[in-house]
């Protein structure tokens, strides 16, 4: 059989597909951006159809420039943005509204309310996350709540729920298989992780009939295959998992104390913690690193909603530059006597604060504040912000693990913002030589379960560094900027 795999990286502003070769290298891709929609302050929405058509697009694409055909691919695997919620008619497909997105926050109140009632300690108990409008649970339980008849249509079957990777798999196998893997199913608020199964309780807090709940697999099995129909032949759908879980796997943080951070939308720090299920207490998540051979791993994840989007918002808010790349050479510029901080809470804000009510802020403006400042504040948000989140890290689980953070993601092409995170961090930084690293971890879940690509071990030993960058910033500077990181998210803050 070939070696070819085939990765589709379903993401919040773009969905790629990407084809590797037998030696991993990357072949063909397909990209697409589709619409955000915000109907109201703190809402965030997708057409699923136009997530589905810029997916078959992309898979079209990544196959064509490759120059193979779709019986050529061994495998299919699935990544996705999390948590973004779906509820679609089993009959036809058809959504009864658009996705919810992750970064929504339309249940911010309700979640307010379900924290007051004094829910939180079960929920964290079993699902290892906080009550935030950030998951999946309370955004099914507002479209049962407020789409025309869609309780009682789900009550009596004909409603099903799902994921991004649930959606895409019902679509691509034609309706044949309601299939999630349990990274996806970790953060729904519904799903017990020590269990490793729907929790009825919960279901019943948040009125969700289970039989509109997808099976729960391991990351690498057997998910259906895609329809014939669609790409000129059947595709075995063989692994799935969550884009920060993906990339996880795709930076082969394997071993406990591994730690990986990804800069796409947002910013996500995973540290492996091996199959000890470690309780935070620190405001992080527990969740499932990922699950094989019906052996659960678990992490803990920090997740900072705007990292990349705070430079989406340089570019297309403030028109600063024209290309995201720019705005590592603009903050070189940036003068260093001034101490201009972004606190770009502009979903409110996730680990460590879970504000869902914050909004951004920035601080420390002078007359002399230009272009090149709320550039730098904004690239140095996220190196702070990552911080904050080893900082966590460290106090919960065996002194944080490795000190040395592997990253992935658009922002890490910029060596300003990496060498600044290695100063802010005192840690060192390596970047991969691979930086496609989410669609690599869907790749190998799927490719190792078809045999067609190596096992864990070889795989890891194959991951490669293209750059370590090493602290170098004197520690009375690193120690007055944090201070003022600190100050500036406190006075961000609403509660
Ligand atoms: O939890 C949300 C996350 O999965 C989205 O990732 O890469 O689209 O920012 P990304």
């Amino acid at each position: 059989m070939s070696g070819f795999v085939l990765a589709i990286d379903q993401g919040t502003t773009s969905s790629r597909a990407i084809v590797f070769d037998a030696e991993r290298r990357i072949v063909g891709v397909g990209q697409r951006e589709f619409t955000q929609l915000f109907p109201q302050d703190g809402w965030v929405e997708h057409d699923p159809e136009e997530i589905w058509e810029s997916v078959v697009w992309s898979v079209k694409t990544a196959l064509a420039q490759a120059g193979i055909g779709a019986g050529q691919v061994a495998a299919l695997g699935i990544t996705n943005q999390r948590e973004t919620t779906l509820v679609w008619e089993r009959a036809t497909g058809k959504p009864i509204h658009n996705a919810i997105v992750w970064q929504d926050r339309r249940t911010s109140r309700r979640c307010a309310e379900l924290k007051a009632a004094g829910h939180e300690a079960t929920i964290t108990r079993k699902t290892g996350l906080l009550l935030d409008p950030y998951f999946a649970g309370t955004k099914l339980e507002w479209l049962l709540d407020n789409v025309d008849s869609a309780r009682e249509r789900a009550q009596g079957g004909d409603l099903v729920f799902g994921t991004v990777d649930t959606f895409l798999i019902w679509r691509l196998t034609g309706g044949k298989a309601h299939a999630t893997d349990a990274t996806n199913a970790a953060r729904t608020l519904l799903f017990d992780i020590a269990k490793n199964q729907w929790d009825a309780e919960l279901l019943q807090l948040f009125g969700v009939p289970e039989q509109m709940l997808p099976e729960v697999k391991d990351c690498a099995a057997d998910f259906g295959a895609t329809d014939p129909a669609m790409f000129g032949a059947a595709i075995p759908i063989l692994g799935v998992a969550g884009d920060q879980h993906a990339a996880t796997i795709g930076q082969a943080c394997f071993e406990p104390g591994m730690l990986k951070s990804t800069y796409g939308t947002g910013c996500f720090a995973v540290l492996n913690t091996g199959t000890d299920l470690c309780r935070s207490e620190n405001r992080l998540l527990t969740t499932i690193a990922y699950r094989l051979d019906g052996v659960t791993t678990y992490a803990l994840e920090g997740s900072i909603f705007v990292a990349g989007a705070a430079v989406q918002w340089i570019r297309d808010g403030l028109k600063l530059v024209q290309h995201a790349s720019e705005t590592g050479p603009l903050a070189a510029q940036a003068d260093p006597g001034q101490h201009v901080y972004m606190v770009p809470a502009f979903v409110g804000l996730g680990a460590p604060w879970w504000d869902a009510d914050a909004r951004g802020a920035i601080y420390g403006l002078t007359r002399n504040t230009g272009p090149a400042e709320i550039a730098r504040a904004a690239l140095e948000s996220v190196s702070y912000q990552t911080r904050d989140l080893l900082e966590a890290m460290r106090k919960d689980w065996r002194g944080g693990g490795d000190t040395v953070l592997r990253v992935d993601g658009g922002m890490v092409a910029s060596d300003w913002a990496m060498q600044f995170l290695a100063d802010i961090l005192d840690a060192p930084v390596d970047r991969p030589v691979i930086l496609e690293t989410t669609a690599l971890g869907a790749a190998w879940l799927a490719g190792s379960r078809a045999g067609v690509w190596p096992g864990m071990a070889e795989f890891a030993a194959s991951w490669a560094r293209d750059h370590r960058f090493e602290p170098q910033m004197d520690a009375a500077v690193r120690e007055q900027k944090v201070r003022g990181w600190d100050a500036a998210v406190r006075r961000t803050l609403t509660q």
